[in-house]
């Protein structure tokens, strides 16, 4: 089969797409022909080995996995002797942030792991594109307490998890502002902001109004600075560590001091996010962000334009 690989952490110049022996299902795993996966943020964190601390996740001192990928979706080819959930010709996707080798034509994957059928109607592409960002967006939600009638900022509106945490925001009913660059305004207000910002004019921090709870969905903020933004009782999450790796320790601080807090949102439970985004597409009320799609054979290319910072939403890499 063809595959996407590197046999040792770098750049995209290291990824060659080459011809790789196709994997053999065990009996509890599933053979998928993979459609389409995406290339996000975690997948670069798997190339590049960084932060240097996912090397003891994901290999260590070299790739556990030759081949790359994150996620998947396709159709089950084959399955192994004791598989139960799930049969022939299936459509499926899953996700793993700490890497599986889905960048390929083929994959296995165990039939108890994070993979799930797809939803009628929802294209593979689309599929994929639920999946890393998506997970990220349902844990900020999960680790972070929305009042009711909360009033929430969403720094990064165009991101891929930004993007995600605004449909899951409006879908509980919460009002969201949201913060994009001038050419994806519109783009944001289509994802059923209440408010956008324009970034590139003015800082956000220049706001006159107080949230009570700051997403920091593209982590380029800090606490302290977007403090002055926050209610009292208000809490503050982002998708980085921090200057110092602050966004670690400042949840004990601020919450021994009281008041407005800091909250990390870890990332665990990718079956619970999954359940709730294959509700959520079902009945129409998340559609994923695509900003483009490369072929298997450009997966270099795509590394490239995903490191670049300039992706909207989710770029996708097709295998078929
Ligand atoms: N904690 C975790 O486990 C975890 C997992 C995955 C990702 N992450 C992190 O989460 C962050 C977001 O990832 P992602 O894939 O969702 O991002 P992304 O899709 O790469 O976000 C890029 C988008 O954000 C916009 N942007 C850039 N700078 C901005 C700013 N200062 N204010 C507002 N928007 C800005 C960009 O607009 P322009 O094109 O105009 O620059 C672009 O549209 C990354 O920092 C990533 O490392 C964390």
């Amino acid at each position: 089969m063809k595959a996407a690989i590197r046999l040792n952490y770098g750049d995209p110049s290291a990824i060659k797409v080459t011809s790789w022996p196709r994997p053999i299902p065990q009996p509890h795993e599933v053979l998928i022909k993979v459609h389409a996966t995406t290339v996000n943020r975690t997948d670069c964190g798997v190339l590049q080995g960084k932060p240097y601390v996912f090397r003891f996740f994901v290999g260590w001192p070299r790739p556990r996995f030759p081949v790359l990928g994150t996620d998947f979706a396709g159709v089950v080819e084959e399955i192994g002797a004791n598989v139960t959930k799930f049969n022939l010709g299936d459509r499926v996707w899953g996700f793993d942030d700490n890497g599986l080798p889905s960048q390929a034509e083929y994959l296995v994957y165990g039939e108890g792991k994070n993979i799930s059928l797809i939803p009628e109607g929802i294209t593979f592409a689309q599929a994929a594109a639920s999946a890393e960002a998506a997970h990220y967006a349902v844990n900020f939600m999960r680790h972070a307490r929305l009042p009711g009638k909360a009033d929430v900022l969403v720094n990064g509106g165009t991101g891929g998890i930004g993007s995600a945490l605004i449909q899951l925001l409006k879908a509980n009913g919460i009002k969201v502002t949201a913060t994009a660059p001038s050419e994806h305004l519109e783009k944001v207000y289509t994802l059923a902001a209440d408010r956008v910002w324009d970034f590139e004019k003015e800082s956000f921090l220049n706001m006159d109004r107080k949230f009570d709870v700051i997403f920091d969905a593209v982590g380029k903020s800090t606490f302290r600075k977007c403090s002055k933004l926050l209610k009292p009782k208000g809490q503050y999450l982002s998708s980085e560590l921090g200057d110092g790796i602050e966004n670690i320790y400042l949840p004990l601080l601020t919450k021994l001091k009281g008041g407005k807090r800091v909250i990390f949102p870890l990332p665990n439970n990718i079956r619970g996010s999954m359940k709730v985004i294959q509700e959520m597409l079902k009945t129409g009320t998340f559609k994923p962000l695509i900003d483009s799609e490369f072929l298997l054979d450009e997966a270099a290319l795509a590394y490239q334009y995903v490191l670049s910072g300039k992706k909207i939403g989710n770029v996708i890499l097709n295998c078929v």
